[in-house]
């Protein structure tokens, strides 16, 4: 969850290490820090809370080196402190380091070298024991001292580490945290993720797991496990480097709300060929493969979850496969059907989200096929799977996901699509019926954007309730629960979502004339008995804003508002009926107050359990 950038150059190190960890703000963190060798020393500098405020402690043009390292926390083991800030130091300062993840072996650690060794800890952190550890066994050579100290340690971590002795290079080590170095012409760089590194380079080597590297300002060494250089070939990342910037919008999240059309389109694009048949080259799933698999596991957290719940219907109505779905924290400790004939879908917009992740590994290990749904290309996700179906959604800041679902969800159709018309289980009537559909949604998204005012009026009037439900049947059930956890992430209001046919077996009870009921009736086959589910919390007094495809007006009778999307076939409408609902949940948390981009206790990217 913690960002780490460092640089070497020849000058103004400073600047561009806080400009990457202001563009890793997304993270989510606490308290930020900077170490840079100066005169002889190095210079710890901390502060708690927003970037600027370390940035007002290090103003002073003189205060800079060719070399620094930084990181903004996000507390996991002690309070968010300046002490427990990163940069940590060994004893004398002459050895510094950052680090994103966990020690798992901390506290042994800890004890060891107080006791054997005398050292003091300043910090409550498990990270502080990896300075004192490379300290202890630093004699010149930092590059020998971080290998020894990595064979201490156990758990998740991306370091990146300098010594005042060796003024002129970084030393960077990961395993099971994501690490890239970004390479420039008389500099280099070192960052837990691409978007601290585009304002510079766009050429970088993604570090694997148990690899060391080396930075000066002219090199980049890789080691492997065993010490022998790795010859890792560049990669150039097509992110626009504005992708990660706010343009005009007021928060990240309207501004990724309103790249919908165009990140749908060219996620969309980018897997058709000219004649409409979908393009997976880089995907080697053979018509044998799709007739072999005999399940289908959908793997995620969060709002990656809720595309997979869209996903599973889709999938099984277009390739009669069965699909199981399940959260990834609890996929993990159950008693799951694995075997070679399972197809394994991760979906992750940053592909480094630890659960999902250990989830994928345990399905690997145990024979199935691994295929991912990610948006963040060379993350340990992508990496660790068997082939990668990339999100074109481009950076997403914002913490609350929404140009990445939507991405998502054009991959579940695109999956649903080629496996379905290879195994023949749909005709070409209905591929070329999907095809169209699916090419009309950036231009209907285009259009629920132009409503953008009426959603902004409805969320003035409709902000003060204290508990709001989201119903729906069939697709519309998964958007629901979509909707929700935007409202509530952002807004802090309680919401609920809920399959509208259960509401009658228990939670009508709580429907009473202080309740907000979002009502999705956008599934035709299902508009009918939708329309009674809306009678039936209205009969209860809740207030009700009904969600329709236009043309579909016998709603407006049960509903106090309706919100109209584009007409529609049934399977692509979660699309479209997301985009209220993401509208929505933003207004009603700016009418509030609300820290929109970074909601309280939450963090971008979640690489604990
Ligand atoms: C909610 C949100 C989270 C993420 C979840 C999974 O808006 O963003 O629920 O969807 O933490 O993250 P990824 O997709 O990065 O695996």
């Amino acid at each position: 969850m913690c960002g780490i950038v460092g640089y070497v150059g020849s000058s103004h190190a400073k600047e561009k290490v806080i400009d990457g960890l202001r563009r890793l703000e997304y993270r989510g963190y606490d308290s930020a820090g900077i170490a840079m060798p100066i005169q002889g020393r190095i210079q710890i500098t901390k502060a708690v809370g927003e970037l600027k405020n370390l940035e007002a402690k290090v103003s002073d043009p003189e205060f800079d080196a060719a070399v620094a390292i930084g990181h903004t926390r996000w507390a996991t083991h002690g309070k968010p402190t300046e002490v427990n800030a990163h940069p940590h130091g060994n004893m004398d300062n002459s050895i510094a380091i950052v680090h994103n993840g966990i020690i798992e072996n901390y506290q042994e650690l800890r004890e060891w070298l107080a006791v054997e060794y005398g050292i003091v800890f300043k910090s409550e952190t498990d990270s502080e024991v990896i300075a004192h550890l490379i300290g202890l066994y630093y004699d010149g050579d930092l590059l020998a001292a971080v290998n020894k100290a990595v064979a201490d340690m156990r758990g998740a971590y991306a370091v990146a580490v300098m010594a005042a002795d060796e003024p002129d290079k970084i030393i960077a080590v990961r395993k099971d945290a994501p690490l890239v170095v970004g390479a420039g012409n008389g500099f280099n760089m070192i960052a837990s993720d691409v978007p601290a590194l585009l304002k510079y380079t766009r050429d970088v080597y993604f570090i694997e797991n148990n690899e060391t590297v080396e930075l000066t300002k002219d090199s980049v060494v890789i080691y492997d496990e065993k010490g022998s250089t790795v010859d890792r070939e560049i990669k150039s990342v097509e992110w626009k480097a504005d992708a990660a910037d706010k343009a005009d919008y007021d928060h990240f999240m309207l501004k990724e709300i309103h790249e919908q059309p165009s990140v749908i389109r060219e996620t969309l694009l980018n897997r058709l060929n000219p004649d409409d048949s979908i393009k997976l080259d880089d995907i080697s799933m053979t018509k044998e493969d799709i007739e072999n698999f005999n399940k289908i596991y959908i793997v995620a957290c969060g709002t990656a979850y809720h595309a997979g719940l869209v996903g599973k219907m889709v999938i099984e109505k277009m390739a009669k496969i069965p699909v199981e779905i399940d959260v990834a924290s609890e996929f993990r400790y159950r008693d799951t059907f694995i075997d070679d004939r399972t197809l394994f879908i991760a979906i992750s917009q940053s592909g480094e989200t630890l659960d999902t992740l250990a989830a994928l590994r345990d399905a690997k290990d145990r024979g199935a096929r691994i295929l991912s749904v990610v948006n963040a290309v060379g993350s340990s996700i992508a990496r660790e799977s068997h082939d990668v179906f990339y999100t074109l959604a481009g950076p997403e800041v914002a913490v609350a996901s929404t140009k990445a679902y939507t991405t998502q969800l054009i991959c579940m159709y695109l999956i649903g699509l080629y496996m379905g018309s290879t195994k023949g289980t749909i005709d070409k009537e209905y591929y070329d019926f999907m095809l169209s559909e699916l090419k009309s949604l950036p231009a209907k998204v285009e259009r629920i954007l132009q409503d953008e005012e009426k959603i902004k009026a409805l969320a003035e009037r409709y902000h003060f309730n204290e508990h709001v439900f989201f119903i729906g049947r069939g697709l519309d059930s998964g958007v629901s629960y979509e909707g929700s956890l935007k409202l509530k992430e952002i807004s802090y209001i309680h919401s609920f979502a809920i399959a509208a046919g259960e509401l009658k077996h228990g939670t009508i009870a709580l429907m009473d004339k202080d309740t907000l009921v979002i009502a999705l009736a956008t599934q035709d086959k299902l508009y009918e008995k939708m329309v009674s589910n809306i009678v039936e919390v209205q009969a209860r007094g809740a207030h009700i804003i009904g969600l329709a495809k236009e043309g579909k007006t016998e709603i407006e009778k049960t509903s106090d508002e309706v919100i109209y999307i584009p007409k529609c076939a049934d399977e692509v409408a979660p699309v479209l009926a997301v985009i209220p609902l993401q509208i929505y949940a933003y207004y009603v948390a700016l009418e509030k107050g609300c820290n929109i981009d970074k909601p309280k206790n939450l963090a971008k990217s979640v690489t604990v359990e």
